[in-house]
């Protein structure tokens, strides 16, 4: 029914009435422009105008099956009365696109923002999948603060190779490094490719797209069940047709995106972060997305939240289970009940179905004990992201306990330094390199500035001499992310990065370094006059890029402890487009 006919009689104007309710030229080319599409006037007069934001693209595998997903989201918001219209945005694919996909996730945001600003729109259902797909969607949907809903494209079946099962990205890893062991044939590898990706959705480990898909439920910014349906479970259609129907209610409830994505809601959603044994990305996406909607999230709040808090979530890369097996045990709503429980959760957070969290999880059952752990007994105490600090991170540094060996999480080795991600290519196979299981492997100028993008290369691969003696983990340094499919002892995010001249910069071959994680600190054992000495000898790098966006981000990209956002995009402009009275 058109809002006009609800018989309130006193309605709120409709954003979209600024373009489909002038009686002038403007008027008739906006109104002309969808009619010659089919759409009868009383289609888009008075009703709200729902956009579709779609990250569909071939190049983008994860988000392949958007177009049947945005077909379920037009029927809902068609069902509640409102007038959908779908549009394209900014795809990014973390398997194709280079030199990095983080390199273009503050693009697509900006994609984002100004589509929905500068478009007749009241509300956005927003699709997203595949990792950096999601946090450029609500970075730009919360800088315009419309009426929102996440609707992810969840993850894909399990994956199954000689009867086991096998998980994106972590057994790639592994088995990558059994090809290089020796261990395993070409011909396996090349099996392994097709007995691990056989549907539709993106990684079904617990990577950074299942980690961002969680948070979007823990925000509660999409559905109750968004984490965790399979991509071609019914179920998900079924899900996305409730968005559709949900968001025509918000806009006629004038529920905007901030009223969603509040302080409380991003303290749930670090607390989440540690009960599912989230992906490190989510420390650099929530900053970013919190500072676009005002929040002042900071490290110090995961350091302050992030403490301690067990993991329930038996998945890979900390655990054995996938992303099928979680959705079967009960998903996300088991894991928000038991932190709810324990007092950990801020149980009036409001969600995007107009219910508090508590009141959406409150029932949660679990059906599988054996991949969900109740919390008394979880599956990893102590989990959640550490954030390190010392002088080799003065702003800090993050590392997954949950993924690290434990016999490594005090340690003092010296280091073995690449000092670019070519160098570390180079010579990491080469049986001269001076390094053993007590070595800390150290690479420079991989963080934002540095690569530039700060690519996903932290878990650097360990020297084969190594691994065909059965050492499968070292300390490893980097100021580079990790994909969150990824394990091991990883220190990441080190801030200041080498580029912007961090102490990371001044690591030599040889030089002590200490990781304690249960104290938080990294520590470089090296005087200070000797690091004053390095100091004054140290020449920033030439930049990597000279032209277009990439010396945009150079120039303008915050550190990763600020969420890796360029300077220039933090904060909100609204949903009001500046010079619209021609
Ligand atoms: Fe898209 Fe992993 S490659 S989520």
């Amino acid at each position: 029914m058109p809002m006009s006919d609800t018989g309130s009689g006193n309605r709120k104007p409709l954003r979209s009435e600024a373009w489909f309710a002038r009686q002038d030229k403007m008027g008739f080319y906006y109104r002309s422009w969808l009619r010659n599409r089919g759409f009868p006037q009383d289609q888009f007069e008075g009703r709200p105008v729902i956009g579709i934001c779609n990250t569909w693209s071939e190049l983008t595998p994860c988000n392949s099956h958007f177009r049947t997903l945005a077909e379920h989201v037009r029927w809902g918001v068609l069902d509640a009365g409102g007038f959908p219209l779908e549009f394209p945005v900014m795809s990014l694919g973390e398997t194709m696109l280079r030199p990095t996909a983080m390199l273009f996730r503050n693009l697509a945001s900006m994609d984002v923002e100004e589509s929905i600003r500068g478009n007749p729109l009241d509300g956005v259902v927003l699709l997203m999948g595949c990792d950096k797909t999601t946090p450029s969607l609500l970075m730009g949907a919360a800088s315009v603060d419309l009426p929102s809903i996440g609707v992810s494209g969840g993850p894909m079946l399990r994956g199954i190779h000689c009867g086991k099962p096998i998980g994106s990205g972590t057994n790639t890893i592994s088995m990558s490094e059994q090809l290089r062991a020796g261990q395993i044939t070409l011909a396996e590898f090349h099996e392994a490719e097709a007995d691990m990706h056989r549907s539709h959705g993106h990684c079904m480990t617990m990577g950074t797209a299942s980690t961002m898909a969680c948070m979007v439920e823990a925000l509660g910014v999409g559905l109750p069940g968004n984490a965790a349906i399979p991509a071609v479970d019914a179920r998900r259609n079924l899900l996305a047709r409730e968005a559709g129907r949900r968001i025509v209610q918000m806009v006629k409830d004038g529920v905007a995106l901030s009223q969603i994505l509040t302080r409380e809601a991003f303290e749930n959603a670090i607390r989440i972060n540690a009960g599912i044994g989230g992906s490190t990305n989510a420390v650099i996406h929530l900053i970013a997305i919190a500072r676009r909607a005002g929040v002042d999230l900071s490290l110090d709040d995961w350091d302050r939240l992030g403490r301690e808090l067990p993991c329930l979530a038996d998945l890979m890369p900390s655990g054995r289970y996938l992303m099928e097996d979680f959705f079967e045990a009960g998903g996300l709503p088991v894991v928000i009940r038991e932190f709810a429980e324990h007092g950990l959760l801020n149980r009036g957070a409001m969600t995007v179905n107009g219910r508090t969290l508590w009141e959406n999880n409150a029932q949660a059952a679990c059906w599988k004990r054996e991949v969900i752990h109740p919390f008394d007994e979880p599956f990893k105490r102590d989990a959640g992201i550490a954030v390190l600090r010392g002088n080799l991170a003065p702003d800090g540094a993050v590392i997954k306990p949950s993924a690290a060996s434990p016999h490594l999480m005090r340690h003092t080795g010296r280091a073995v330094v690449f000092e670019s991600i070519e160098d570390l290519h180079r010579r990491i196979s080469d049986d001269s390199l001076d390094i053993d299981e007590r070595s800390v492997m150290v690479l420079k100028y991989c963080g934002p500035k540095g690569y530039p993008g700060m690519a996903e290369v932290g878990n650097m691969p360990l020297p084969p001499k190594l691994l065909k003696r059965g050492i499968t983990d070292l300390v490893r340094i980097s100021d580079a992310r990790m994909s969150g499919t990824a394990y091991g002892t990883v220190v990441l995010h080190v801030a200041p990065e080498a580029a912007a001249g961090g102490p990371l910069a001044l690591v030599e071959n040889g030089d002590p370094i200490t990781l304690d994680v249960p104290a938080r600190r990294l520590e470089l054992e090296v005087d200070v006059a000797e690091l004053a000495r390095r100091r004054a000898a140290w020449r920033a790098p030439e930049p990597h890029a000279a032209r277009g966006y990439a010396k945009l981000y150079v120039d303008h990209v915050l550190q990763a402890s600020d969420g890796a956002d360029l300077d220039f995009l933090v904060g909100r402009s609204g949903a009001r487009v500046p010079r619209d009275n021609h």
